[in-house]
């Protein structure tokens, strides 16, 4: 599968795409405010694993794609985990890449994909307060902030607050109907099932993706 921007190539990520991968997602300046990282060299080829055998599966719930300028090496990842008719957002730009605008530009592209093409009723994301940076990528792409859970994300031994971010679809054209026909033209449905690892860089077995 592939996204083009004006900017940016997301497409499915492979096992060669290791070192790039590990080359941003080891660093430890992403990982301030998520669960995972940095990655260990078995984190990395752990998440590739994941996101190469999402893409086999005869039902995908899981659309993680690398963050590439078009014939490059990723320096990104960007998610979208489905659970039946909703999603979770999430990403993680390599760190000198920061502020020039390709979280934004990713993350825009596929909460379209989960719009328009799988038809989905809810995308989600959460961050924490202090990630300002994650939190206006949210706000420029469209996103309502809708609630704080407390003591919601355990990082580090530490427990952290969320916001929550939510684009609703109030169309009525949503729904296993319609998401089985954006199967048809390539890109496959989804059930309720499988919790395939989202997102960056560590793998993980749940549909969050931070
Ligand atoms: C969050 C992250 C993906 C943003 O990536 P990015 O490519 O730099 O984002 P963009 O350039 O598209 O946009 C960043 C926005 O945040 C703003 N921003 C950056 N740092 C900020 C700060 N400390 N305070 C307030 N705003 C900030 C930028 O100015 C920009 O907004 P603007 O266009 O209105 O000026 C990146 O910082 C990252 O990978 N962090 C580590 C992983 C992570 O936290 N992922 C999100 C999990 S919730």
């Amino acid at each position: 599968m592939e996204l083009q921007t004006e900017r940016l190539l997301l497409r499915d990520y492979t096992l060669d795409d290791s070192a790039a991968v590990h080359s941003f997602a080891s660093d430890v300046r992403i990982a301030e405010y998520v669960e995972w990282g940095p990655n260990t060299a078995d984190d990395t080829r752990e998440f590739l694993e994941l996101c190469v055998a999402a893409q086999r599966g005869a039902i995908r719930t899981n659309f993680t794609l690398a963050v590439t300028l078009p014939s490059g090496d990723p320096f990104g990842s960007v998610g979208l985990a489905v659970d039946r008719d909703r999603g979770e957002l999430g990403y993680v730009i390599d760190a000198d890449h920061w502020g020039r605008g390709y979280a934004t530009e990713a993350a825009a592209s596929l909460l379209r994909f989960g719009k328009e093409t799988l038809r989905l009723r809810d995308i989600t994301a959460t961050c924490r307060p202090e990630n300002s940076a994650s939190a206006r990528v949210l706000e420029k792409i469209g996103m309502l902030q809708v609630g704080l859970r407390r003591a919601d994300k355990l990082i580090r031994g530490q427990w952290r607050d969320s916001l929550v971010f939510s684009a609703v679809s109030t169309s009525d054209n949503t729904g296993p109907a319609q998401r089985d026909r954006a199967g048809s033209r390539g890109t496959r449905s989804h059930e309720p099932s499988t919790n395939i690892p989202s997102g960056p860089p560590a793998a993980r077995r749940e549909p969050s993706f931070e």
